[in-house]
């Protein structure tokens, strides 16, 4: 090990939960701790930047929105899979959380009258997507960021690849990672963790991701023994760009946005009446899918099936002020203007609602660390999330895990001393790799692994699909074996990055397939073929999934129903 650092507290991932933390136990701690943010990207390009459409709140009660219907519109669109507890505790905290933001700086979108401005937004009984014009994660990292800079409380380690969470007799042990810009090896102390790392939503070649978000926490939990919970549920947004994938955000249907198959249709007409383009996320998707399979898709000439998501209604005035960053995008990316053309669209892997698993507190079951936004399952989501309730508790749990960090920071002692056995290890395990000879390439090993999963773990599963899958990632982890990492020098290593992040990819593949093989039920994003009902008497539960030296072991755990149970879906 080249060098080692102490904090009070490390917060692994700087996107919004992990900076909304950071900011939250500088102002408890008013100023008097020390906090080590670390990154393996520089820290304003986590991927929160990325998110558009809007952070869900009930503000306007005077119009008739009320807590009460958030709680049951994210309970409904879950599928019955969200823990009624934390959903309510969600519902409470965020109106305080966009103030907050708001006397922190944040340009909101403001209405005629100078309210913030709210846009609706598919499964959301009103609308409550708050919005900064459809750049909303990026205004919110940047406010976050610069009340950080009140305090003098926090080191960054932008470009710092964690390799490995340390836990010793069962608690939070420290880091170990890999500087890039110098390529030492290096070690963190703390007396505690806050996992904040973000999804693994680059297992899939069509994504709305960030080639960056490889799921790197939730894979270094599950191998430092923590539990995965729900993993078989990925959400695909039903408006991915095509070719790309990029997000074609939700408001473009929020602003009143048409969804058409090439017979001209709204064919949303035919599987949610009432909602149409604004049903929830799996059920559009599912929608897509029917449609393009009926044959009522388009397709590229090089063979991309598509559908249309067709602004050309809105108007110029509407689109350059609510939508900019689509119009921007879709003219830089396809030379394609939507204030004249339809864009070319279809369901793209955009979320996991699976995670490390939490308790309501953010709390896992290590002690000493913690785990908040899309990196945890704190069942806030449940089988299906609704649009703008991902920032939403990016900014909530931030707040609640930096809380808790703040209040349990005297208690925690000292940061222990790091396990030499932990970081020989972890060292080993990188220069194994480093070492590998064969004649495999780690590039057309990740592509194949995408590609798995693109055809096979898809909107519709069918258990062949899945086992296919799952033979699949256990042929390409031990081809893996045989993939040199050719570059051999220090500095900004990246191909040894990319061997590292597949193999948390084939980690967190291996894991999702087995949920979802074992779940033999549909429910919310995960939509069996072979099960198309719901199946309350078997599979109200949820999925626990624990590393073991036989592979992924799973166990369930009940779901907390205390107000609402379940009925069927109908929008
Ligand atoms: O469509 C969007 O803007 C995405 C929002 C979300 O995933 O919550």
């Amino acid at each position: 090990m080249d060098r080692e650092f102490t904090h009070d507290v490390l917060i692994l991932g700087a996107g919004l939960a992990g900076l909304r933390a950071a900011v939250e136990i500088s102002r408890r701690l008013d100023g008097r701790v020390d906090i080590g943010i670390v990154s393996k990207v520089q820290l304003m390009r986590a991927h929160s930047v990325c998110a558009e459409g809007g952070t869900a709140a009930v503000l306007r009660t005077d119009l008739g929105d009320s807590r009460d219907l958030h709680a049951w519109d994210t309970v409904k669109g879950a599928d019955f899979l969200a823990d009624q507890d934390v959903v309510r505790t969600f519902v409470d905290a965020i109106p305080t959380e966009i103030y907050q933001l708001d006397h922190w700086g944040i340009p909101w979108t403001r209405d005629g009258d100078g309210y913030i401005a709210q846009r609706p937004f598919g499964g959301h009984s009103y609308p409550r997507a708050t919005l900064a014009a459809d750049k909303t994660g990026f205004f919110e990292m940047q406010t976050l960021y610069d009340q950080l800079q009140r305090y003098r409380t926090f080191t960054r380690y932008d470009e710092l690849f964690i390799t490995d969470i340390l836990v010793e007799g069962g608690a939070f042990a420290g880091l170990v990672g890999l500087d890039l810009t110098s390529g030492e090896t290096v070690a963190l102390r703390g007396k505690a963790l806050l996992i904040a790392s973000g999804g693994g939503g680059t297992l899939y070649g069509f994504t709305t991701y960030s080639q960056t978000v490889t799921g790197d926490g939730m894979a270094m939990a599950w191998r430092a023994g923590l539990p995965l919970e729900d993993m078989e549920f990925l959400q695909f947004h039903p408006t991915g760009l095509v070719p790309s994938g990029i997000l074609m955000t939700e408001a473009c249907r929020g602003e009143g946005g048409y969804l058409r198959n090439s017979l001209g249709e709204r064919f949303m007409a035919n599987y949610a009446p009432k909602l149409m383009e604004l049903a929830p996320r799996d059920m559009v998707s599912r929608a897509e899918t029917e449609e393009i399979l009926a044959g009522r898709g388009f397709r590229t000439p090089d063979g991309q099936d598509y559908l249309q998501l067709d602004l050309t209604h809105l108007g110029a005035d509407r689109i350059n002020t609510r939508l900019p960053l689509i119009r921007e995008v879709t003219i830089k990316f396809l030379g394609l203007d939507p204030i004249t053309t339809p864009i070319p669209i279809r369901p793209v892997a955009h979320y996991s609602m699976g995670g490390i698993e939490t308790d309501i507190e953010g709390r896992t079951r290590v002690p000493g660390i913690w785990a908040a936004g899309e990196a945890a399952c704190v069942s806030l989501h449940g089988a299906n999330r609704l649009g703008s309730n991902s920032t939403a508790e990016c900014l909530v749990w931030g707040a609640i895990t930096g809380g808790e960090i703040s209040a349990a920071l005297p208690g925690l002692g000292g940061a222990v001393p790091l396990p030499a056995a932990g970081i020989e290890a972890a060292e080993a395990r990188v220069a194994q790799m480093l070492a590998r000879e064969g004649d495999e390439n780690l590039y057309a090993l990740r592509r194949e692994l995408r590609s798995t999963m693109d055809a096979h773990v898809g909107v519709f599963r069918t258990g062949d699909d899945l086992e296919t899958a799952l033979g699949r990632i256990r042929e390409l982890r031990q081809r893996a074996e045989r993939a040199p990492v050719r570059d051999k020098s220090r500095v900004y290593n990246t191909n040894l990055v990319h061997a590292l992040e597949l193999a948390n990819l084939l980690d967190l593949a291996e894991v999702t397939v087995m949920g979802a093989l074992a779940r033999r039920e549909s429910r919310g994003a995960h939509a069996r073929r072979d099960f198309p009902s719901r199946d309350d008497a078997n599979w109200l539960r949820h999925t626990l999934a624990y590393r073991s030296p036989a592979g992924p072991q799973l166990e369930y755990k009940p779901v907390t129903i205390d107000t609402w149970e379940p009925v069927e879906r109908k929008y």
